[in-house]
């Protein structure tokens, strides 16, 4: 027997001994969420903007439902909302905006830490070479933790930008008290060089835009955690939907309204435009201008399906949905937990980082000498065979994983490490899965 959670996603029925511990990569499909896009489809489908029949209008109507109920999800304004194709794509996005806008010029520096995920750390270094920026990194050292006194100190006038993840998607930590901490210092002494006195001077302080720009990849964090993009004060925030229930192809970028300003559409075309003359054109405002072309209707109403699906789970509260998958989530993590200490005293098996049971998520990288001895490939490949899915590779985390070193932490071998295996769960997952996992580990190992 399926539990209520699992009982809603068919890949389970479909597959009925698959062991999927592969969550962080791509979340499985509620029956709801899969639903939605078929009745979209077979009823409610057409473009979008000025057709003047009802179809067209339904499908508009569907597609701005689906920008409501994500800025409501994050706490933002509708208007703040730009849909993106996923994380990757967001950065991207705000990146050729900063470039048109001439935001960042010769020697600013853009910080941002050795932890990062390439889809916030390539178009970084894509846009510190087009505008002859510096990148500035902050060390991750061998606890994964962000140090955010050593980050204050590093920030100074010409820091325009801060990037950072809310939560890693190679150590499960995150990383949400240190990003309020930076936003605090930011607003208090960067910009005001004075205390606030009341707890709502410092809300009007964290709706103000200055530099630094402080950029936050929610793409693990909002999965787990309920992301709310004021109370955190972050000027622009993203993710990406198919870790979240949705279709693959949608993400989300939001900043600050007072941040649209002062930003140039990077990408233009239809759907954007004002007027357009033969020399030149004017453009609408935020979010359309954002999102030139035809959007991707069908994998918005997607993720408005897949907020319904997490309502339904909190009775109606997206607050008691988070909780509730916490409460599932929870005993899985200690389990995973207790059993990496036993495997590291037992076989050398090194969990990449954190043990402690606070502020993570059910995400654990490891790393073991068998994998050398039996090749990455292989290693992935033994789970394979008993439909245990899991991820082999440098995570999407060549720096972090260039900077560990093997001497740091274990005697038996020298020189850094460039990969890792990686689990991740989500409240579908059952004691039985991490059970069957463990027990084909201690088999290789
Ligand atoms: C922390 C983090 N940021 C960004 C991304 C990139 O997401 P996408 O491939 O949807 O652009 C991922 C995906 O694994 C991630 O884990």
């Amino acid at each position: 027997m399926y539990s209520d959670i699992k009982k809603e996603f068919p890949i389970f029925h479909n597959n009925p001994w698959l062991i999927y511990l592969d969550s962080a990569a791509t979340l499985q499909k509620p029956q709801h969420v899969i639903d939605r896009v078929s009745d979209f489809l077979s009823k409610d489908y057409a473009n979008i903007h000025r057709g003047w029949y009802s179809l067209s209008e339904r499908s508009e109507e569907l597609y701005w439902q689906a920008r409501k109920k994500v800025a409501q999800f994050i706490n933002a304004e509708d208007d703040e909302v730009i849909f993106t194709s996923n994380s990757t794509d967001s950065v991207n996005v705000l990146v050729w905006s900063l470039i048109r806008s001439n935001t960042i010029k010769e020697w600013d520096v853009i910080l941002l830490s050795t932890l990062e995920h390439h889809a916030n750390l390539l178009p970084r270094q894509m846009l510190a070479e087009q505008t002859w920026a510096i990148l500035e990194r902050i060390d991750i050292w061998d606890d994964g933790k962000l140090d955010v006194e050593r980050c204050k100190k590093m920030i100074h006038e010409k820091t325009k930008i801060v990037a950072l993840t809310l939560c890693s998607n190679v150590t499960g930590m995150l990383w949400l008290d240190e990003i309020k901490k930076l936003v605090d210092h930011k607003h208090v002494k960067i910009k005001h060089k004075k205390i606030p006195s009341s707890e709502s001077e410092v809300w009007s302080l964290k709706s103000e835009v200055s530099f630094p720009y402080i950029v936050v990849d929610a793409s693990q964090a909002i999965v787990h955690k309920r992301v709310d993009v004021k109370k955190l004060g972050v000027d622009v925030c993203f993710f990406t939907w198919h870790k979240l229930w949705a279709h693959t192809w949608i993400g989300v970028l939001r900043w600050k309204k007072e941040l649209l300003k002062s930003l140039t559409p990077g990408r233009v075309g239809w759907g954007a435009i004002e007027k357009v003359t033969r020399e030149s054109s004017t453009y609408l405002w935020s979010p359309d201008t954002f999102e030139p072309g035809t959007p991707n209707l069908v994998w918005a109403v997607s993720l408005l399906g897949a907020l319904e699906y997490l309502e339904w789970v909190g009775s109606w509260s997206i607050d008691a949905a988070y909780s509730k998958l916490e409460e599932i989530e929870w005993p899985l993590i200690s389990y995973c937990l207790k059993e990496f200490w036993e495997l590291e005293k037992q076989w050398k098996i090194y969990l990449l980082w954190s043990k402690d049971e606070s502020n993570r998520i059910g995400l654990f990288s490891f790393v073991t000498k068998e994998i050398w001895w039996l090749s990455l490939w292989s290693f992935g490949q033994t789970f394979a065979t008993k439909d245990i899915c899991i991820r082999c590779g440098a995570q999407c985390a060549h720096i972090f994983h260039e900077g560990i070193s093997w001497e740091s932490w274990a005697s038996t071998k020298t020189g850094n490490i460039w990969q890792s295996c990686r689990i991740s769960l989500w409240a579908y997952n059952e004691m039985s899965d991490l059970e069957k996992f463990f027990e084909e580990l201690k088999e290789i190992l």
